[in-house]
């Protein structure tokens, strides 16, 4: 018997991962032209715009009980009009699966709403850690100069429900007034 090197890793600083089973993806804004409130600064930017990307560690398929998904998520700096470049956001499909986050580096906001709709907000940066319990639909904001930059650890069968999020929004949003990042409740 001898000691293995494992076939991925995880650059600590950067939260990138390399290796084999690693997955990624990216969202530009042409994709998610819905995200954002300000239609007319939309419409002046670029479509090709990265606003944000994940890398993921997937060891065993999607859907699997019992196994666990690690990745890594990076939120461009950024804003249409006065708000802030953020993830989509999702429930789970398997609403009682939780997830850990944990900042890396830059700094944020995690946006949090529960099944009737009532927000809070963590802030995030290098070093925070936080605990999204079942039932509770989380989304980035990057409200820094920086990337953005985020792990996470999630249950391989939690699924993502991005559905109802693009039916229902989060009825809290984040914006840049003055310099500073506010919450402001504004529906679609
Ligand atoms: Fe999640």
């Amino acid at each position: 018997m001898k000691i293995e090197k494992t076939k991925t890793a995880v650059a600590i600083s950067t939260g990138a991962l390399s290796g084999d089973g690693v997955v990624t993806s990216k969202k530009a804004l042409g994709e998610i032209p819905h995200l954002f409130l300000d239609r007319d600064a939309l419409s002046s930017m670029d479509p090709e715009t990265v606003v944000y990307s994940v890398e993921c560690h997937e060891a065993v398929a999607a859907g699997t009980r019992g196994g666990l998904f690690f990745g890594t998520s990076t939120v461009r700096p950024g804003r249409v009009g006065d708000e802030y470049f953020m993830t989509k956001g999702h429930f789970h499909s398997r609403r009682e699966t939780a997830e850990y986050y944990w900042g890396i580096s830059g700094s944020g906001v995690l946006l949090l709403m529960d099944e009737s709709g009532v927000c809070r907000a963590e802030e995030m940066t290098s070093g925070s850690l936080h605990y999204i319990p079942g039932r509770v639909a989380h989304r980035l904001i990057n409200t820094g100069e920086d990337d953005l930059i985020v792990g996470a650890c999630w249950p391989s069968d939690a699924g993502h429900d991005y559905g109802s999020i693009e039916t229902k929004g989060f009825p809290v949003r984040v914006f840049c007034r003055d310099g500073r990042p506010v919450l402001e409740e504004k529906k679609r």
